[in-house]
Formats: structure tokens, C-alpha cells, sequence
């Protein structure tokens, strides 16, 4: 590959793929940044015995891609222990799901120190290095001790916890410094730069300019808010011309739809008792929608992965008892994959999708449904306060989800609004997703890392 003026791209990232790229979610949007950019993707490879800090390519085409390993033990205390077991929890304001052990830190740490080396080993001055998401969220404080000078950014897929939220994190005193070695830190959205400004300062090391930016230990850096987005448009074309498969549903009965990965941030059973309390109090009794809840299991080996898994079966069940008919289930909950094809023509198909996390750094999902719709007959998006969508999507129909009688109002909402109503908030909501796409998101954020001006929000 030709050098570019710039140098080249280095991203680094937990999770790789290791053949197709599954369209959507992070790796999709890592893809398409790469595909335009030009340059290297590291990640982890499967554990394996190997601890050696050396890079294996995997594949190559308009950039490279190559991961370096991590043992079974270091898997178990990186991967499941630490990141998923302390900050995910932590980050999406869960210290009671907190699973603190004995050498997680350390794991993490070990895996960090070697993304460090293999970065350090293969870059050149001129080169760009993005870090992607919490598992690596000391990496660029390692390269720093390691002589690195060259840009370093993070970008934070998901939310920035609070002051008290980090009290119980045994490292909290060594978070600050950890983001200070980056010239960039990137955020969902404002709210999450607040917080992330307030553990700065209250760390007391970095001084607050008028401008905004940071100062540490002489080094200057940056934490702002980009608003990830997708590929609207290759989206948008895939539902039009997927046909929707037959759900065997009664003729004008309404399609309500949610697709999340089973974790304990994306409040199903919130939605699911929220559904039931609008069956119990609907207007229109002999109005039957079907709720098709499609939730593929995630980190089955953290135990809060398969408490939530019970909950939400047990809220199932309990629900369609009480009110399914002889020849009609009203929750249809899957927990095998679907493919995105047949998703993105589900979206079009639903009259309303459920998108209520009770946190979530964006949550993509809002954006490909009102991508996927037909602005001639859209369906409508309810969406939680506590999505960072929800700071660029407040056309959607806004709800709290810890509020069930609220929660069931605006499913009845959704359900009866007019037909002008409906194409006024997607033709608001469709504006923002097409020009806020994953493409903006990319050349906003490497523009910014690389010392060039600012698009405003
Ligand atoms: C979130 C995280 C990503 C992660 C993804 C899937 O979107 O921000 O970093 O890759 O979930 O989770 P997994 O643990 O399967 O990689």
C-alpha cells in the first residue's frame, strides 16, 4: 500500500474479524473507516498458549489486519473478568453487578502492556493510532512509557461513568492518568463528556483551559463528544429490497420490534413488563400486537449474563400466560442470531421498535430502524432517555424505562398516531441518521485527532 501523506491508520480493537465482516455495530463501523482510510487493524486472537508480543496477519485487502495473542488465563481475567465483569458494569452504572477478582486487573494490564509493544514495534512517525473501547483503556499510557510520541486517540463506545460510579473501581485513582496519555479521547455524547470532565478534575492532576482542552504533565488533550453513526444508505437499500419474512401474523394486527444483545444495560425486562402493562390497560382490547424480541446471547460466562437470561425468560412466560389467546402469542422472543438482511427487513416491516437500554453509549439500533423505513409509511421509534441516541434522535417517541405506566402510554402512542405525525418525526429523526453517518463520524474524528478543525455537532 502506497504511504499516505498523513502516515497510516493503526486501530486497535478487542474484537476482530476474523473472516466477513458482520455488517453493523462496531466492527462494521471500524471496517468502513478503514476501508476509506488505509492502514492496520490489530485486535486479540483467540486464546491460545502463546504469550509472546508478535503480530500474526490475518488478511489483507484495501488495509491489513492482524492480532496478536492472549492466553486462555489471561482470556478469562481480560475478557471476561475485567472488562466484563468489572468496567462494563461500572460504565453503564451497575456497581452492584461489579464481579471484582484477585489478578482480573492484572490480566488486563499484561494484555494492555503487550497491544502496547506489538503497536510500538510496527509504527511509523508519521502514524495514527486509534484505540477502540474499554478493553484497552491503559494501552496508551503504556506506549507513552515505551517513547511513543506519535497521535493516540480512544474512542469510548460506551457510557462514562460517574464520580461516585468509579468509587468502586479499585483503580479509580489511575484513570485520569490513563486518559491524559491520549491526545484525543472520544465520547458518545455530551452528557458522557461531562463525566469524564468531572473525574478529570476531580482527580486534581490537569488543568482546564478556557478552550476547553486538558493539560497534564505538560501534555495537552482533548475529550469531546462524536456521535457514532452508521451506513445509512447501504442500510436503507438493503431493507427496501429484502423481503420480510411471513410471521404469520392476523391481518392489520401491528408488528412492535426490539433486537439487542442479551445484557442487563438494554432493560428487557423493563420492555417486557412495559408490554405487559400496555396489554393489560390497551384501549382497544381486540387490538393483538406481536412483540418479536430478538436477543442473541452474549458472554454466557459471566454470571450476571445468565441471571438476566433467566429474568427475561421468566418475564416471558409469565406475560404470554396471562395473556396469550389460543391463536396468539404476544411476546415471540428469540435468542439465536438472525441475520441483518432479514433484520434490516424486519425493521421496515414493524410498526414500532423498542429501543429502551437503561444505558447505552449510542445504541446503533435506533438509527438502522429509522434508516430501514419507508418515509411514505414509517413506523415509529420509542427510545430511552438513557441511549446516547437519544441526545440526536429526540423526534423519537421519548420514554423512561423504569416508568412502566409511562412506558405503556406511548406504546398505546405509538400505535394509534397519525399517519402525519409519524412521517414528520421520521422525516426529523431520517435527517440526522443520513447525514450523521458512519462516514461524518470517521472523517470528523480523525480530522480532530490529527489537528484539524472541528464540524460542529
Ligand atoms: C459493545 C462494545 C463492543 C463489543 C460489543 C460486543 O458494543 O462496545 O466493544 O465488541 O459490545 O460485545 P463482545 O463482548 O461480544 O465483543
Amino acid at each position: 500500500m502506497e504511504p499516505r501523506p498523513n502516515g497510516q491508520l493503526l486501530v486497535l480493537s478487542n474484537r476482530i474479524p476474523k473472516g466477513d465482516v458482520p455488517a453493523g455495530g462496531l466492527v462494521y463501523a471500524l471496517h468502513e473507516a478503514l476501508t476509506g482510510a488505509g492502514g492496520t487493524w490489530i485486535g486479540t486472537a483467540d486464546p491460545s498458549h502463546s504469550a509472546e508480543p508478535v503480530l500474526s496477519p490475518i488478511g489483507s485487502g484495501d488495509y491489513d489486519r492482524m492480532t496478536f495473542p492472549v492466553t486462555g488465563t489471561e482470556y478469562d481475567g481480560f475478557y471476561l473478568g475485567y472488562a466484563n465483569g468489572v468496567l462494563w458494569p461500572l460504565f453503564h452504572h451497575r456497581a452492584d453487578l461489579l464481579d471484582i477478582q484477585e489478578g482480573h486487573f492484572d490480566a488486563y494490564a499484561a494484555v494492555n502492556r503487550r497491544a502496547a509493544r506489538v503497536i510500538a514495534d510496527r509504527i511509523g512517525p508519521e502514524d495514527t493510532i486509534w484505540i477502540h473501547d474499554y478493553h484497552f483503556l491503559m494501552v496508551a499510557s503504556e506506549l507513552r512509557k515505551l517513547g511513543v510520541e506519535n497521535r493516540i486517540g480512544l474512542f469510548l463506545h460506551i457510557p462514562f461513568p460517574n464520580v461516585t460510579d468509579i468509587m468502586a473501581l479499585p483503580e479509580a485513582s489511575m484513570l485520569a492518568g490513563w486518559l491524559a496519555a491520549h491526545d484525543l479521547v472520544g465520547l458518545q455524547t455530551e452528557r458522557d463528556v461531562a463525566a469524564a470532565n468531572d473525574i478529570v478534575a476531580q482527580d486534581g492532576q490537569a488543568q482546564h483551559l478556557n478552550d476547553g482542552t486538558w493539560v497534564r504533565d505538560g501534555r495537552v488533550f482533548n475529550v469531546e463528544a462524536f456521535p457514532i453513526g452508521i451506513d445509512a444508505k447501504g442500510f436503507a437499500e438493503t431493507a427496501a429490497r429484502v423481503p420480510a419474512p411471513d410471521l404469520l401474523l392476523r391481518p392489520g394486527a401491528p408488528l412492535l420490534i426490539g433486537v439487542d444483545r442479551l445484557d442487563y444495560s438494554k432493560g428487557l425486562v423493563h420492555r417486557f413488563e412495559a408490554f405487559g402493562e400496555f396489554l393489560e390497560r390497551r384501549a382497544d382490547q381486540t387490538i393483538r400486537p406481536t412483540f418479536l424480541q430478538i436477543a442473541p446471547g452474549s458472554r454466557e460466562d459471566v454470571s450476571a449474563y445468565q441471571d438476566i437470561r433467566e429474568e427475561l425468560e421468566r418475564a416471558a412466560g409469565s406475560i404470554n400466560g396471562e395473556h396469550a389467546s389460543l391463536d396468539w402469542t404476544p411476546i415471540r422472543y428469540i435468542r439465536h442470531h438472525i441475520d441483518r438482511d432479514t433484520i434490516a427487513a424486519l425493521y421496515r416491516k414493524a410498526d414500532v421498535a423498542l429501543v429502551t437500554p437503561l444505558a447505552d453509549g449510542m445504541n446503533l439500533v435506533a438509527k438502522e430502524f429509522v434508516a430501514a423505513q419507508d418515509p411514505e409509511d414509517p413506523g415509529v421509534l420509542i427510545l430511552s432517555h438513557f441511549a446516547g441516541a437519544s441526545e440526536q434522535m429526540d423526534s423519537a417517541l421519548m420514554v423512561n424505562p423504569f416508568d412502566a405506566g409511562s412506558f405503556a402510554q406511548a406504546i398505546e402512542q405509538a400505535l394509534t398516531m397519525p399517519l402525519a405525525e409519524r412521517q414528520a418525526r421520521h422525516a426529523s429523526l431520517r435527517d440526522s441518521v443520513f447525514e450523521q453517518d458512519v462516514a461524518w463520524w470517521t472523517d470528523r474524528y480523525l480530522k480532530r485527532l490529527r489537528g484539524g478543525s472541528m464540524v460542529p455537532v
